[in-house]
């Protein structure tokens, strides 16, 4: 298999953990933490999915605006009291993600190797820029790519056909990453070649197609190289 040139790593799920902001809901909601978490995430998935599906887009609103929805919903959802300053504090968490610790290193490796890097994330550029920083990224990737530019989210192939414009590459000279199975499904049939990083040991989607690979870290993705 001929070598890929490029690798584009989704953002949120597989750079940065969505799920570390359970440790201040846990705080501020006792016992409810994880569940808060978990359907946060997912109402802030269905969101995209409904808002890109629905009207040709017309009800697009920026993933922040988004994730601040999936919030609200959740916690009316569980019953839990969500006060403004439980908002703020909560959504400036979002904004400050812990990155998983392999990270720096992988991309790092990467760039040794002359390999272009990048993010293709559903995030909006103010908060995947915040996050990038956070991080300690900002030299490591070549590219931070946001659907924001087309206003419509994973896993619609315009959201997808970014990468390709933005490096000039063809899809299959293009890796791309992503710990969710759905996006790394997606990918596979829009024609990048792909890395599933099962990090919480879950199958992968049953609708008959796999990522070309499938790992536990991102550290995997250097076995493209
Ligand atoms: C992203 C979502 C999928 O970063 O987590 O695109």
């Amino acid at each position: 298999m001929e070598k890929s040139k490029a690798v584009l790593f989704d953002a949120y799920g597989t750079l940065f953990d969505v799920y570390s902001v359970g440790l201040l809901a846990e705080q501020l909601f006792p016992g409810h933490g994880n569940a808060l978490a978990l359907l946060w995430r997912d109402k802030q998935i269905e969101y995209t999915r409904l808002v890109t599906t629905s009207n040709d887009g017309a009800h697009y609103q920026p993933f922040w605006e988004l994730t601040r929805a999936g919030l609200r919903y959740a916690c009316k959802r569980l019953a839990l009291e969500l006060t403004p300053a439980h908002e703020e504090r909560l959504m400036s968490q979002y904004r400050h993600l812990s990155a998983f610790p392999e990270n720096k290193e992988v991309l790092a490796a990467l760039k040794d190797k002359g390999v272009v890097t990048g993010i293709l994330s559903n995030g909006d550029p103010d908060m995947l820029g915040v996050a990038v920083r956070s991080a300690g990224l900002e030299g490591l990737l070549d590219h931070v790519l946001s659907v924001d530019s087309v206003r419509k989210y994973k896993t619609h192939p315009d959201a997808y056909a970014i990468g390709p414009q933005a490096t000039g590459l063809d899809v299959k000279k293009i890796a791309f990453v992503s710990c969710n199975a759905w996006d790394a499904l997606a990918a596979t049939w829009f024609g990048y070649r792909t890395l599933w990083v099962n990090r919480y040991q879950l199958p992968f989607e049953e609708l008959g197609t796999q990522p070309t690979r499938t790992g536990t870290s991102l550290r995997d993705v250097l076995a493209f190289f």
